[in-house]
């Protein structure tokens, strides 16, 4: 379901005075229209909003639609690595890749390539080939799978994980590494940028989304490309996050000096394992690191569902198995400035009803509690309306974050928002009676 959302300014939400008191002006609302898809929020700021897409889900109605519905980039999760595309030597596939690539185009959504030269997921023909061989089969790869998508690629990701986790800054060992030495990667960037002038040619690796020092072995790298007029135009960082390796403090620092450098930067493969609040918060944290840096001009989530997720059990992603938005994913939607949102996965009507109960009562007070309840439908967040006598005063709100006008209140989930079908939350209040005992109104739930 997608609805314009009728926005109050903060000063109205950090009210929890309802009644007379309060007067009009106190409360006057902005009509904003918000952007309810992540790709379209993320199209407002400039940005674009991506994941990962399998070929082989593309047959599933709710992968697709939540596909179709809230990205405008796709990344082939596998589909373009070299063990897919050129198993044997010389013989090029790319079938599974295509699949992916027409169903991004027919959607109008941008095509990030994944990846060229890549240490992983390498048939073993390659490894067993001598530098000069290994050479030309490397260079023969980017040409081929680069010309058979020549035009139709924004960003390619031409060189992957070439350098060592750990402290020392040093290359990873590979066949190119060790059989070509460090000049393999400018290589590869010469001949992507002659195979296709116009797609972005990007450096991608992992745990360098902070300051340390792989990421300053990167850095120097493309401080030297720069320098030296080997073609780089992007990095990606990967950002893969848990709580081993959770979302880095200084991640916008380090992406800003990277982009310092003259290249874009790009969030590429984003999942940070974990549920609820604290997961919200630190997919908030990546998106805000994005758009305070000019040159952070997009994001790609690492999969649509948790289900399908290369790290499925720790449900790492925006949606669930069910393809109900989560929490992470309503934080994400609101850091890109829009609202809403979450669609409707089950593909019935979304519904929720809200009930009220007085859980506590004395003489100058009242708490309150609302349940609200999710229909036959997953939902993705939900808003219902209280309205206090007056001169009933509201002194606390716990599970919601409420906007005001004058003594009503819109109650919108906190951390509450993603509801299982026929699954239920609740908000509640503390209210100073001030001589009234009238219960509260509890308007209709209303899923957005
Ligand atoms: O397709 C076969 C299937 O036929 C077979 O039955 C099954 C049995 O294991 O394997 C299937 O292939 C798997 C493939 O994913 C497709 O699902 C591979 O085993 C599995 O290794 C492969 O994992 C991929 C992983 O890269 C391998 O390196 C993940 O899907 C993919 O998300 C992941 O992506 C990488 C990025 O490319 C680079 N950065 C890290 C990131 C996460 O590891």
């Amino acid at each position: 379901m997608r609805m314009t959302l009728l926005r109050l300014s903060r000063a109205a939400t950090a009210a929890l005075v309802a009644g007379a008191a309060l007067t009009a002006a106190a409360h006057s609302a902005e009509a904003a229209e918000a952007a309810d898809t992540l790709g379209s929020a993320a199209a407002a700021q400039g940005r674009y909003f991506g994941t990962a897409v399998a070929a082989s889900h593309l047959g599933e109605a709710d992968y697709v639609s939540t596909l179709n519905r809230e990205f405008n980039s796709a990344t082939p999760e596998n589909e373009m690595k070299w063990d897919a595309t050129e198993p044997t030597r010389g013989t090029f596939t790319f079938s599974a890749a295509d699949q992916v690539v027409d169903h991004a185009q027919a959607q109008g959504m941008d095509v990030r390539g994944h990846t060229l030269v890549w240490h992983s997921q390498l048939p073993s023909w390659v490894g067993g080939l001598g530098a000069a061989d290994l050479r030309s089969a490397m260079n023969n790869h980017i040409n081929r799978v680069m010309g058979h998508y020549k035009g139709q690629i924004h960003s390619w990701d031409v060189v992957n994980e070439a350098f060592q986790d750990g402290g020392s800054g040093a290359r990873r060992s590979s066949p190119f590494q060790d059989k070509l030495g460090d000049g393999y990667i400018e290589e590869a960037f010469r001949t992507a940028r002659a195979a296709d002038p116009a797609a972005k040619l990007c450096y991608n690796d992992y745990n360098t989304d902070g300051v340390n020092a792989k990421s300053t072995a990167v850095y120097t790298m493309v401080k030297d490309f720069k320098s030296r007029g080997v073609p780089i135009d992007c990095v990606g960082f990967q950002g893969h996050f848990n709580s081993n390796s959770p979302v880095p403090s200084d991640l916008r620092a380090n992406l800003q000096r990277f982009a310092d450098l003259g290249v874009d930067v790009q969030i590429t493969e984003l999942d940070i394992e974990g549920s609820g609040a604290a997961q919200a918060d630190s997919y908030a944290r990546v998106v805000e690191a994005c758009l305070a840096v000019d040159r952070c001009t997009g994001i790609t989530v690492w999969g649509v569902t948790d289900k399908y997720s290369w790290r499925s059990s720790g449900t790492p992603l925006l949606f669930d198995g069910n393809y109900a938005a989560k929490p992470a994913y309503h934080a994400v939607l609101s850091a890109l400035g829009g609202s809403g949102g979450g669609g409707n996965p089950g593909g019935g009507t979304a519904t929720c009803t809200a009930t009220y109960t007085r859980t506590a009562d004395w003489s100058s007070g009242y708490n309150g509690q609302v349940t609200i309840t999710a229909g036959s439908e997953p939902i993705g967040s939900w808003a219902a309306t209280v309205t206090f006598a007056s001169p009933q005063r509201v002194q606390a709100t716990w599970n919601t974050t409420p906007t005001w006008s004058g003594n009503v209140m819109t109650a919108r989930p906190s951390w509450n928002g993603t509801l299982a079908a026929g699954a239920s939350t609740s908000f509640g209040f503390t209210v100073a009676k001030n001589g009234s005992d009238a219960a509260p109104v509890v308007g209709g739930c209303t899923v957005s």
